[in-house]
C-alpha cells in the first residue's frame, strides 16, 4: 500500500515536471521573407522579433529568415499551410490563387500615392480582405507598406512606346503580366531571388519595383535607367496560418496582436524614408540615370496601362474598384 503510494507520488511528480518543462518550451515562430534586412519589410520582421520576445519572455521565440533563405516565392504559401513557417509578408501581388479580390492592389494607376493605398487598406473593404482567405487557412494580420513602384530598364523609358518589345520581369501576377502586355512588351514571371541575375544575363531587359528593393538587390549595377513612374505600389499583407494563430494561448495571441499593431505603425512610418534613402544611394552610386516624367508623359503611361482594369473587373468586383478609387480623395 505504502509502496503503491510512493510509486504514485513519483509518477505524479514526473508528470508535473513534464508539464513544467512543456510550459517552459517557447512557442517557435518562424518569419520568412524574400527581401534584404535594410528594407521596410526586413526592418519590420526584426522589430516584430524584438518586441515579441521582450514582451513574452520565454514564451515565444521568433526566428527571422530574410532573402528567401528559408522559403522563396512559390513555396512560401504552401509552407505556411503545412506549418513549416508561421509568418510571411508576401507582396499583395502574390495572392491571386487565394483571393482574386486582392488583385485590386496591382491595378496600374489605381492609387495616386501611398497615402491613398493606406486609406484603402484602413477602409472597411480593405480590412475585409485581411480575413478573406480564412476559408483557405490563411489569416491576414496587417498591411505593411513598402512604396510606389518605378520602372527600370537598360533603355531610357520616357513614353509607353519606349517599352515596346522589351522583356520585363514581373511578380507572379496576372494583372502585372497584362500591364506589360498592354505596352506591347514581353512580361516574364520570375521569383524575386532571380531578379538580379535575370537582368544581368539579359533574360529580361527591365522590371518594376520600389527604390528599397532596387538598391538592396543592387539592381542599379545592372540597369542604366530608372523611370520615376509611381504607377503602382508594392505593399505587403502579413499573414499567418489561421489554425496556428487561433490555437495560440489567448494571452500570447493578444500580446502578439498588440506587437503586430505597434510594428505596423512603425513600418508604415519609416517605409517612405527608407525608400528615399535607397533612391539617394542609387544616385550616389552614379551608375544609372533617373528619368523624370512630365505630367503629360505620365498621363500617357496611365492611358496605356489603364485598359487592364476592365480585364479584371469581374474577378475583383466593380464595387471594390470604386472603393479603391474613392481612397484617392482624403
Ligand atoms: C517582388 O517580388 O518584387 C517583391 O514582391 C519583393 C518584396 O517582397 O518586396
Amino acid at each position: 500500500m505504502l509502496k503503491l503510494t510512493a510509486k504514485a507520488l513519483v509518477c505524479a511528480m514526473s508528470l508535473s515536471f513534464a508539464g513544467l518543462s512543456q510550459a517552459e518550451e517557447p512557442i517557435s515562430i518562424k518569419f520568412a521573407h524574400v527581401v534584404a534586412e535594410h528594407t521596410p519589410k526586413g526592418q519590420g520582421a526584426l522589430l516584430f522579433k524584438k518586441l515579441a520576445e521582450e514582451r513574452l519572455p520565454g514564451r515565444v521565440k521568433v526566428e527571422v529568415y530574410p532573402n528567401s533563405s528559408l522559403f522563396g516565392d512559390g513555396k512560401e504559401m504552401e509552407a505556411l499551410l503545412l506549418g513549416d513557417v508561421q509568418l510571411l509578408a508576401p507582396s499583395l501581388a502574390k495572392f491571386e490563387h487565394y483571393a482574386k479580390q486582392i488583385q485590386i492592389f496591382d491595378l496600374p494607376f489605381i492609387f495616386d500615392d501611398i497615402h491613398a493605398v493606406d486609406r484603402f487598406q484602413q477602409s472597411p473593404q480593405g480590412k475585409a480582405l485581411l480575413t478573406s482567405m480564412e476559408g483557405k487557412g490563411i489569416t491576414g494580420l496587417a498591411y505593411w507598406h513598402n512604396g510606389m513602384k518605378q520602372l527600370s530598364s537598360n533603355k531610357a523609358l520616357h513614353e509607353p512606346k519606349d517599352a515596346r518589345g522589351l522583356k520585363f520581369r514581373v511578380q507572379a501576377s496576372a494583372v502585372l503580366d497584362e500591364q506589360f502586355k498592354a505596352l506591347r512588351a514581353a512580361p516574364r514571371k520570375m521569383s524575386f531571388a532571380e531578379v538580379y541575375q535575370g537582368l544581368q544575363t539579359g533574360v529580361v531587359n527591365g522590371t518594376e519595383n520600389t527604390w528599397s528593393n532596387y538598391e538592396s538587390q543592387k539592381v542599379h549595377e545592372v540597369q542604366k535607367f530608372f523611370t520615376e513612374s509611381d504607377h503602382g505600389a508594392i505593399d505587403y499583407m502579413v499573414i499567418t496560418n489561421t489554425k496556428f494563430w487561433n490555437g495560440l494561448p489567448e494571452d500570447v495571441r493578444t500580446e502578439l496582436d498588440k506587437v503586430m499593431a505597434e510594428v505596423t505603425v512603425e513600418v508604415n512610418k519609416q517605409a517612405d524614408d527608407l525608400n528615399r534613402a535607397s533612391r539617394q544611394k542609387i544616385i550616389d552610386a552614379g551608375t544609372s540615370e533617373i528619368v523624370t516624367l512630365t505630367p503629360e508623359q505620365r498621363e500617357e503611361w496611365r492611358k496605356a496601362m489603364q485598359p487592364v482594369w476592365k480585364k479584371f473587373e469581374k474577378d475583383i468586383g466593380a464595387d471594390l474598384i470604386e472603393a479603391a478609387q474613392a481612397a484617392n480623395t482624403p
